[in-house]
């Protein structure tokens, strides 16, 4: 059991739940990530371990309700406990001294760039953030992201905050202005990544991306979240969630996210008390 420590809401869909995990919050390092299951009947799902306070037993997770398990945990509140969290898994971020790094989150992808660019900053690196949302409304982690980089520049779709464009535009510019970024990492919705890739691969800057494929056991042995990177197998849950972007099939990784599309909406209307369908 874990209990749920605090809660505050980011935006809309999308909450921030400090949580009593007081093993992972000490072994938990960046770019890691807990499974999580509400009760006995909800399935389990990823969320990256977005911060930790070994001294207090805590981590924190964002969460974008998007589904049904998501929306429920969302909907617990301080006080109120967790089945259980699982972690730290997947393989922990390679941090060292290189240089320039360029952190580009996309919407709640915000939530996964930032541990790894705090560490990247720790590490003496000259850290340039990149945060984009559809509107001024869904940015989050700005404060967070002030903090832990030299420089952030913010983008939304629509113009209402910061530039208007896709953080793709202002990555553009960022890279027009400066003479060698050591690295880029891009995370949030799969064409966002794909993109992002697309950029950096004409300069030839490396590029790590961090994956979102559906995910079971988490320990390699399930093969849901098998992906194709440089036209090799690889399981996000082990061998990542970090992986080259230029070397992973974006499109493969889209169309499997959509396997389930059809159980997926039938759970949702089934929380919103509706059973026809499925
Ligand atoms: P479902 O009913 O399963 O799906 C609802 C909608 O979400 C569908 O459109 C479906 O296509 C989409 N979806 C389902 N699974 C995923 C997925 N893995 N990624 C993206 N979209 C998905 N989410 C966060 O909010 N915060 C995080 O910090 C975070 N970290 C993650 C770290 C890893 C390593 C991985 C693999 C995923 C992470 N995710 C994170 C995504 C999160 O796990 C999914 O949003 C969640 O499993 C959806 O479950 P659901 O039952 O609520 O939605
Ligand atoms: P969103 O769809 O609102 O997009 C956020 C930003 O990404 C946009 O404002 C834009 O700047 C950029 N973007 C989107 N599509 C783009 C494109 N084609 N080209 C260039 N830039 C583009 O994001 P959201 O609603 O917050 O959803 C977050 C997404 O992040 C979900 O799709 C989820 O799959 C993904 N996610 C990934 C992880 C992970 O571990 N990789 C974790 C959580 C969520
Ligand atoms: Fe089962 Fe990765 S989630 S192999």
């Amino acid at each position: 059991m874990s209990k749920i420590v605090s809660k505050k809401q980011l935006s809309e869909d999308v909450y921030r739940l400090d949580l009593e995990a007081p093993k992972i919050a000490l072994k938990r390092k960046p770019g890691q990530f807990v499974i999580l299951r509400l009760d006995e009947l909800s399935e389990r799902i990823p969320l990256t371990i977005v911060d930790s306070d070994s001294d207090k037993g805590i981590i924190t997770i964002i969460v974008q309700a998007v589904g049904e398990t998501t929306r429920k945990i969302v909907s617990k509140n301080a006080g109120e406990e967790i089945l259980d969290v699982a972690g730290p898994l997947g393989s922990p971020t390679l941090i060292e001294k290189k240089g320039i790094v360029v952190v580009v989150g996309g919407g709640v992808g915000t939530a996964v760039v930032y541990p790894v660019a705090k560490a990247f900053k720790e590490a003496g690196n000259n850290v340039i953030s990149v945060i984009g949302a559809r509107n001024k409304e869904l940015i989050i982690l700005e404060d967070e992201m002030e903090t832990i980089s030299d420089k952030v520049y913010i983008t939304t779709d629509d113009g209402s905050y910061g530039a208007k464009g896709f953080v793709t535009d202002a990555l553009k510019n960022i890279i027009a202005g400066k003479d060698t970024i050591a690295e880029v990492l891009a995370v949030g919705p799969v064409p966002m990544m794909k993109a992002v890739c697309e950029v950096t691969k004409k300069f030839n800057i490396k590029t790590m991306v961090s994956l979102n494929p559906i995910m079971v056991d988490g320990t390699g042995m399930c093969g849901a979240c098998r992906v194709t990177v440089g036209g090799k197998t690889k399981f996000t849950c082990v061998d990542g969630p970090e992986f080259d972007g230029h070397k992973v099939d974006f499109d493969e990784l889209s169309r499997r996210l959509k396997s389930y599309s059809k159980m997926e909406k039938y759970g949702e209307e089934k929380q919103e008390g509706c059973c026809k369908g499925f």
